[in-house]
Formats: structure tokens, C-alpha cells, sequence
């Protein structure tokens, strides 16, 4: 598990152009709800495309912990016997997260119906981040919770015995509060309610739906608002996971700032909720196409193909487009230092509180290597140096998130001294393939 072992330095230099196919793992949010609603549901959820990241082989083990039975057959398929909507287990030990939020948090969600107990644990990443964004609404149901001074982990939930269903104004855009609140609405009789003012990821209302719950969506003046019938029985479902927008950010920007480069990248699930970056990209100027637009699974689905992008240009980013690309800052900002002027980044307070403080793991980062950037609570702008003036040279603290460390070391591709990282390890956490994948387009990542 990331943040227990050895750190693993790592570092990256200008390569020759990026050329060739990246086939990138499966998406990191279908493949936790895969696993949960499997365990939730009753008889075999069969899986492929699952992303085997370390993020979900632990919410892998703590389905199992709470007794449903999660295996894998040698040829990638995973099957998963759920227990039922109200049918877990008590663990017997502590369940460590690692370094998920996504996990932790739609897992407390789901026990906080079931009259059980259980004790939650991550790595030092997952120990900082606050969880009283899903104590406070799961209290509403009934749950009981005790944990360290300021909401973090290690923390003990205890479910509630007689689940009242709520009506629940989510207070942060978050797609992992929203889905705690839904997951734990299951297990509750009558309706709950969850209410969103900027729209999130929609992977649990899209996979409840197809796993047989009755939930809907209304777009009103409030907001969002999902209405889910609680106590329905989830039929298991076979899941094939689109590959995941996340992760294909990487080889696309790489592909946008290194000289030469042509990348394609199948099979990019394009949902509203999560495209922000390519819309974002294709905005600055870059050379990125969609192309063979088609529909699977009832999600656009598309191929990148991503071009060496000269003339990028600094621009203000929507603040509504944030939420969809959320995760995607880090290697945006990168981008942005080899765009010609400002790049304005605002309404962005939650990546604060992710696997690290992401405004300032990357700000301290882009300094280090040349790079002005000014910040504040919930902005921050990149000043860029244009393609070819970004001097690199330095080390940067990877701060245990994988997605700080591939955007650093994406920068270090077409900077003029090698960009290295203090640590590479976090970076199985979600895209484990990363350094063979990036090194088949021809990138020059070392471990030092
Ligand atoms: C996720 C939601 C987002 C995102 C995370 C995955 C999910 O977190 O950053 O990587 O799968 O629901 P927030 O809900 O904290 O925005």
C-alpha cells in the first residue's frame, strides 16, 4: 500500500515526439461502485475492465470484510457474490482504505444503515482528509461516529438500527458525499433525498439505476435533486468499465506539449460530468480531436487522438466547468506552463483537500522548476513560459498523490532539465501501468 513502502524516486526527461496507441486502465470511479454495489446487490456482479489499482483491491478487501466474497479469475474477469441491501456483515478487524477517499467514504456510507460497527483507517494521506463530510449526513440517518480531533481517520461508525431516510443538501460539490448519502439511503425505508447545487460525477445514480434501484433526477432552482426509494433489491449486473478520463489526461497532455508527438488514446468514456479537461485543452488551443463518437453502455464514449501543440494559450477556466475536471488541475497547470500567458484557475477550494493540498503541492512544484504561479484559498493562476522556456531541474514533493507525481513528471518531458519526484510509488494507486505505458510512446521516466 502507497505510504507504507519505500519511496521510489523517479525522474523524467525531454524525450523524442510521443508517438503510438495508450491504452489506459479502467475508470477509478466505476470500478469502487462496481465492487460496492456488487457486494450490495444479491448473486454474481461479473466485472471486466476493472482498474487492479491499489485504490480498488482495497475496497476489494473491505467487501470481503463485510462478507460478501470477491474474486478474481486469472484472465481479469472479477466476480463479486454480494450479501444484499442491509446484509453486511460486522468486520472483524479495522478496514484500511489506503489512500482512498473514494473508498473510505462510500463505504462508511454503506454500512451506516446496517446496525454494525466498524473502525476505518488510511495511509498518512487518507488520515489528514476530512470525513465530517460524511459523518454529518450519515448522523441524519441514524449512524454514530467517533473519530480523531478535527473529523479524520482512524474513526469508528456505528449504523443505525432503525434508519430514518433524509433530505440532504450536499454542502461541497462532491460526487463521494453524494454517494455516501445514497448509498447509505439504501439500507433506509422511504425516500432520501440528496440535493446538489453544481453537478458532480454521476456514476452511482447511473449504476443504482442500472442495478435496479428506483432513483431519478430533477433539475430544478434547488439544484439537482436525486430522489432514491430506499430497501429495493439490487439484481447483479455485468459490468464492462470504460476506460478512465482521468487517467488518459495524462498521455494526452504529455502528447499536447512534447514536440512531435501524435497519441491516440481509445475508448474515453466523455461523460458531461467528467470531460471538463478536453473541452479545457481543446479552449487553450491544443491539437486534441474526438474521434469515432459512439454510444456504450448509454455513455459517449470516444477515441483522443492528441497532437504536439505549439501555440497553447493562458485562459480564464470556466469556474462551472469545475467540478468535472476536478482531478484534472495538477496536469492542467503543467499544460499551462507551456501556454503562452496567464492560465486562471477559480472556484477550485476542494483540491485543497485531496490526496494532498493540490493547489500548493503543485504551486511549490512549478516554482521549484521555473515556473511563476500566484494562489489563494480557492484560485490559482499559472503564469506561462510558452513551449520551450520551461527550465525544470528540480525535485518535487509528491506529497503521496499519484496524480501530483505523473503531472510532474509529464512536465519533466519537454522541459529543458529533467523534472524528478520525491516519490512515485502513489501513483499504483490508480494508474499502476503508468511508467511502462508512458515509456512504450517513448517518454524517458528513470527510477534514480
Ligand atoms: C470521486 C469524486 C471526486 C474525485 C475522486 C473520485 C468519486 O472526489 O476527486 O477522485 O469517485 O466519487 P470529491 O467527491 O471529493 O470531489
Amino acid at each position: 500500500m502507497s505510504g507504507h513502502g519505500t519511496p521510489i524516486p523517479m525522474s523524467s526527461s525531454a524525450c523524442g515526439p510521443l508517438t503510438g496507441q495508450a491504452d489506459v486502465p479502467g475508470d477509478k470511479s466505476i470500478s469502487h461502485r462496481s465492487i460496492i454495489l456488487g457486494a450490495m446487490a444479491i448473486g454474481e456482479t461479473k466485472v471486466t475492465g476493472l482498474l487492479e489499482g491499489e485504490d480498488v483491491l482495497d475496497t476489494a478487501k473491505a467487501m470481503r470484510a463485510f462478507g460478501a466474497e470477491v474474486t478474481r479469475d486469472e484472465d481479469g474477469t472479477w466476480h463479486i457474490h454480494g450479501v444484499g441491501v442491509g446484509g453486511f456483515a460486522e468486520p472483524e478487524n479495522v478496514i484500511d482504505c489506503g489512500n482512498s477517499g473514494t473508498g473510505v467514504r462510500l463505504i462508511m456510507g454503506c454500512m451506516a444503515t446496517s446496525p454494525i460497527t466498524a473502525t476505518f483507517t488510511g495511509d498518512a494521506s487518507l488520515n489528514k482528509r476530512p470525513m465530517a463530510r460524511v459523518t454529518d449526513p450519515i448522523a441524519l440517518f441514524g449512524a454514530q461516529s467517533v473519530g480523531r480531533s478535527g473529523g479524520r481517520l482512524p474513526m469508528t461508525i456505528v449504523g443505525a438500527e432503525n434508519p430514518v431516510p433524509v433530505r440532504y443538501v450536499v454542502p461541497v460539490p462532491s460526487a463521494q458525499v453524494k454517494s455516501a448519502v445514497l448509498l447509505a439511503g439504501l439500507n433506509a425505508p422511504g425516500e432520501t433525498v440528496v440535493i446538489e447545487k453544481e453537478a458532480t460525477r454521476d456514476h452511482t445514480e447511473r449504476m443504482l439505476a442500472g442495478f435496479g434501484a428506483q432513483i431519478t433526477t430533477e433539475v430544478t432552482d434547488e439544484g439537482r435533486v436525486i430522489t432514491l426509494t430506499g430497501r429495493p433489491e439490487l439484481k447483479p449486473q455485468t459490468i464492462i468499465v470504460p476506460r478512465d478520463p482521468s487517467s488518459a489526461a495524462f498521455p494526452v497532455c504529455a502528447a499536447i506539449i512534447t514536440p512531435g508527438s501524435d497519441v491516440l488514446v481509445p475508448n474515453i468514456g466523455l461523460n458531461p460530468t467528467r470531460a471538463g479537461l478536453f473541452y479545457t485543452l481543446q479552449d487553450m488551443g491544443a491539437d486534441l480531436t474526438f474521434e469515432n463518437m459512439r454510444e456504450e453502455g448509454g455513455e459517449p464514449v470516444a477515441d483522443l487522438r492528441a497532437k504536439f501543440s505549439p501555440d497553447l494559450k493562458g485562459i480564464e477556466v470556466p469556474p462551472e466547468r469545475a467540478a468535472s475536471m476536478i482531478d484534472e488541475y495538477p496536469i492542467l497547470s503543467v499544460v499551462a506552463a507551456y501556454a503562452h500567458g496567464d492560465t486562471v484557475m477559480r472556484g477550485v477550494k476542494e483540491l485543497r483537500v485531496k490526496e494532498s493540498d493540490r493547489i500548493e503541492a503543485m504551486a511549490s512544484g512549478l516554482r521549484l522548476n521555473g515556473v511563476e504561479v500566484e494562489d489563494g484559498p480557492d484560485w490559482w493562476i499559472v503564469k506561462g513560459r510558452g513551449h520551450g522556456n520551461v527550465p525544470g531541474g528540480a525535485t518535487c514533493a509528491s506529497h503521496l498523490d499519484h496524480r501530483i507525481a505523473m503531472s510532474f513528471l509529464v512536465m519533466g518531458m519537454a522541459s529543458q532539465n529533467p523534472v524528478s519526484v520525491d516519490d512515485g510509488g502513489p501513483i499504483a494507486t490508480s494508474f499502476p501501468i503508468f511508467e511502462g505505458l508512458m515509456a512504450d510512446l517513448g517518454a524517458k521516466i528513470e527510477r534514480s
